[in-house]
C-alpha cells in the first residue's frame, strides 16, 4: 500500500496498484566507449519491463506546472513541465556514490521529488504505461563535467515511493580527475587576475600563463579548497538527498603586466592533465577614455542539452549562454546579479552550471551576486556577523556555503580598500572598468541605514572619482524598484543613489526585463542638473531562463517591459554617452534580438 504524503495533495492521485514485486527492468546502455563529460556524448538507454503481465498497471497521470507563455510571441507554445504521478516508471541518471534506497526524511517541497536518499541528476519519464512488455529508449547527454561515474537506474512508484526495479552497469567517465569549471574573477586592482577551476584531488595544481599561444612563461601554484561536506549544510535537501560532492576549488591570483594584449593560459597539473588553452584580454583600469562593456543577466539556471528533467528546469537558460558566448569579443565583464544555478541544494546542479558558463567564464570575467536561492535559509553558517535578513528556504540548505566554494568573489571596494570590513560571507563589492564605476550588493544580508553594508556602499560611493569613472552602476539581487512596486525594504537606502547620482541600478528576482524612467520614489525625475543628471534609471533583468514571472500592469515609471527570456548589457562609450541594450530570446543558432535600446547622455565633465 503507498502512503500519499500530505504534501502531495491536489497534485497527485493516490494509485491503486497490484505487487510492485514482479515488474523488472533490463537496461541495456549503448556508447561509444569511455565518456568524456565535456563532449557532446551521449548515453543511450534502452529499458525493456519484464515481470508478471496479470497484473494492471494504471496509465501514468500528470500534474502541470506551467511556465509562462511569452507575451511578445504569444504564438508560441507555453513552457510546461510535468510532474509524475504516483503509478508511472521512470529513468534516472545517477552519480557513482548515490544510494537508491528509500528517502524518510523531511519534505518540504513538493519539488523534493524523487523521494530516494540520493535524488538522480536527472531524469525521463515512461512515456505511456508502466507494464510488463513496454520499452522505452532515451539517451542522456554527458553535458557536464562530474568527478565520478555514473549509471542509470529504472524506478517504479512515480516520485513519491520509488522503487528500483532496475539498473545499468556503470558509465564510465574518462576524464573525471582532470580540471573543468575555469572561471575567471575580476578585483578591485587590475594588476592580478583570479583563475579559478574544479578537480577531484587536492593535488597541487598550476596556471600557466604567457603573452604567446602555447609559450607559458608564468607558472603560479594554487591553493586547494574543499567542498563543503554533507554535515556542513543545515537543512534540506542539501545535507541529504540533495548532496553531491563537488570536490575541490583549486585557486591562484596571477599577477598581470600592464598591458591591453591577451594573455594566454591553462590550468592543471601533469598529474591530473591540463586544461585546453583559452585566453582574456587583461582587466581594463579606470579611465574616462577607456570605453566599457558588460553583459547583464539574473536568475539564470541550467540546460542539460538531452531535455530532460531536473529540480528547478531553466529549458532556455543555454540560448542565453550561446548568445552571450557569442558575443564575447566586444564584453569585459559579466554580471550576474544572484538566483545562479537554481542548485537549491540539489548540488550536482553547480557542476552544470560551471561547465555551462565555462566558455563565457573562462574568457571574460564573471562576477556573480548572490541571491535568495543561494543564501536564504533557516540556519545561517555562524562564521561571521553576517545579519540575514531574509530567513527561509529557498537555497535548500545551502546556506550560501556551495556559492562561495564554487565563486569566490572580492572582498575589496574601492572606496575603503584595505580596510578589512568587508568579509567574504557577506559578498559585495565594487570594481571600475574603463569609464565605469560598477557596485555588486548582497541584498540578503541586511542593507538599511546603520549597517555594515549601507555604511560600506556610502564609502564606496564617496570614493568615487567622478572625473575618473563619471558612470556609475549599482547592482543587487532582489528588485528595489519594479512594476509591482518592489521592495520596501531596499527603497530605504534609495535616497544613497540620488545623493551620489547613480546612474543605473541593475536587479534581478522578478523573472522578466524591465527599464524605468530616471526615477526617485515611485516617480518619474524630470529635473536635472547642469551635466544632465536626473535620476537613476532602474533595469530587471531576472529573465536570465528561470520561469517567467507574469508581467502586473504597466507603471508610470515604466518604460520597456519585456516578457521574454534574454539578458541586457551595459555599453560605456565615453563620458558623455552610456548606451542599454535589452536583447529577447531566439533558437540558440540565430542571433538574439535586440527589444530595446536606450542612450543616456550627459556632460563631460560632470559638474
Ligand atoms: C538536515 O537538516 C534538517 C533541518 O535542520 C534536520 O532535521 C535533518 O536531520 C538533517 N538531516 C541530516 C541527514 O543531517
Ligand atoms: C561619445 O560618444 C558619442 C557616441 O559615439 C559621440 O557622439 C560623442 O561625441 C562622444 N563624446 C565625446 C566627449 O567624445
Ligand atoms: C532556444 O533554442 C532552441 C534550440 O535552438 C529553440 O528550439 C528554442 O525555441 C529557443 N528558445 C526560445 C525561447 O527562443
Ligand atoms: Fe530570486
Amino acid at each position: 500500500m503507498r502512503v500519499l504524503l500530505p504534501s502531495f495533495s491536489g497534485l497527485l492521485t493516490l494509485a491503486l496498484l497490484g505487487s510492485v514485486a514482479s515488474l523488472n527492468a533490463d537496461v541495456a546502455l549503448s556508447t561509444t566507449g569511455p565518456i568524456s563529460s565535456i563532449s557532446n556524448e551521449k548515453v543511450h538507454v534502452k529499458i525493456t519491463l519484464t515481470g508478471d503481465a496479470s497484473l494492471t498497471y494504471h496509465a501514468p497521470t500528470y500534474s502541470s506546472k506551467e511556465f509562462w507563455r511569452s507575451k511578445s510571441k504569444p504564438n508560441d507554445p507555453p513552457h510546461f513541465v510535468d510532474w509524475l504521478s504516483d503509478d508511472g516508471c521512470w529513468v534516472g541518471l545517477f552519480l557513482a556514490s548515490a544510494d537508491t534506497g528509500p528517502y524518510t526524511g523531511k519534505v518540504i517541497d513538493k519539488m523534493d521529488v524523487p523521494l530516494l536518499k540520493t535524488v538522480p541528476v536527472r531524469w525521463f519519464d515512461f512515456p505511456g504505461t508502466c507494464r510488463p512488455g513496454a520499452t522505452f529508449e532515451t539517451a542522456f547527454s554527458m553535458d557536464s563535467k562530474v568527478r565520478e561515474d555514473y549509471f542509470v537506474a529504472v524506478f517504479e512508484g512515480g516520485y513519491s515511493s520509488p522503487v528500483e526495479i532496475g539498473r545499468s552497469q556503470k558509465i564510465i567517465i574518462s576524464d573525471k580527475h582532470s580540471p573543468g569549471h575555469v572561471h575567471l574573477t575580476r578585483y578591485q586592482s587590475t594588476d592580478k587576475v583570479l583563475v579559478s577551476f574544479n578537480s577531484a584531488f587536492p593535488v597541487q595544481q598550476y596556471v600557466q600563463f604567457g603573452s604567446l599561444p602555447g609559450l607559458y612563461k608564468s607558472t603560479v601554484p594554487c591553493s586547494a579548497t574543499a567542498a563543503p561536506q554533507r554535515s556542513d549544510f543545515q537543512d534540506v535537501p542539501a545535507n541529504s538527498s540533495g548532496y553531491v560532492d563537488l570536490g575541490y576549488t583549486h585557486r591562484a591570483d596571477i599577477t598581470i603586466p600592464p598591458s591591453s594584449s591577451p594573455v594566454y593560459y591553462r590550468v592543471g597539473s601533469d598529474s591530473l592533465g591540463w586544461s585546453t588553452e583559452s585566453s582574456f584580454k587583461p582587466p581594463l583600469p579606470p579611465s574616462a577614455d577607456l570605453p566599457t562593456s558588460v553583459v547583464l543577466l539574473a536568475d539564470y539556471g541550467v540546460t542539460y542539452d538531452d531535455g530532460s528533467k531536473y529540480h528547478w528546469l531553466e529549458p532556455d537558460a543555454r540560448n542565453n549562454t550561446r548568445h552571450i558566448a557569442a558575443m564575447i569579443s566586444e564584453i569585459d565583464l559579466v554580471f550576474t546579479p544572484g538566483d545562479l544555478a537554481y542548485s537549491t541544494g540539489y548540488t550536482s546542479k553547480w557542476d552544470k552550471y560551471s561547465t555551462q558558463i565555462e566558455p563565457i567564464a573562462s574568457r571574460v570575467f564573471f562576477q556573480t551576486g548572490k541571491g535568495n536561492h543561494e543564501q536564504d535559509c533557516e540556519h545561517p553558517p555562524s562564521n561571521g556577523d553576517t545579519p540575514v535578513h531574509y530567513l527561509g528556504d529557498d537555497s535548500g540548505g545551502e546556506c550560501g556555503l556551495a556559492a562561495d566554494f564554487k565563486l569566490k568573489m572580492p572582498t575589496e571596494g574601492s572606496g575603503n580598500e584595505g580596510n578589512g570590513e568587508v568579509t567574504e560571507a557577506e559578498g559585495y563589492y565594487s570594481l571600475d572598468s574603463g569609464a565605469a564605476h560598477f557596485v555588486m550588493l548582497n541584498t540578503e544580508v541586511a542593507s538599511n541605514p546603520g549597517t555594515d553594508q549601507y555604511n560600506w556602499l556610502v564609502a564606496d560611493l564617496e570614493g568615487v572619482n567622478r572625473e575618473v569613472t563619471p558612470w556609475v552602476v549599482v547592482m543587487g539581487h532582489r528588485q528595489m524598484w519594479d512594476a509591482q512596486m518592489g521592495d520596501e525594504y531596499l527603497q530605504e537606502f534609495e535616497h544613497v543613489l540620488l545623493e551620489y547620482k547613480v546612474d543605473v541600478a541593475v536587479w534581478g528576482h522578478v523573472h522578466y526585463g524591465e527599464r524605468t524612467c530616471p526615477m526617485y520614489k515611485g516617480l518619474c525625475v524630470t529635473e536635472k542638473d547642469e551635466a544632465g543628471y536626473d535620476g537613476t534609471i532602474h533595469l530587471i533583468v531576472g529573465n536570465g531562463g528561470q520561469g517567467l514571472s507574469e508581467f502586473p500592469a504597466w507603471r508610470d515609471f515604466d518604460e520597456v517591459q519585456i516578457h521574454e527570456w534574454g539578458f541586457s548589457r551595459l555599453d560605456v562609450v565615453n563620458g558623455t554617452h552610456l548606451v542599454i541594450e535589452m536583447y529577447g530570446d531566439s533558437p540558440m543558432e540565430e542571433e538574439a534580438p535586440l527589444r530595446d535600446r536606450h542612450v543616456i547622455v550627459r556632460d563631460f565633465p560632470r559638474v
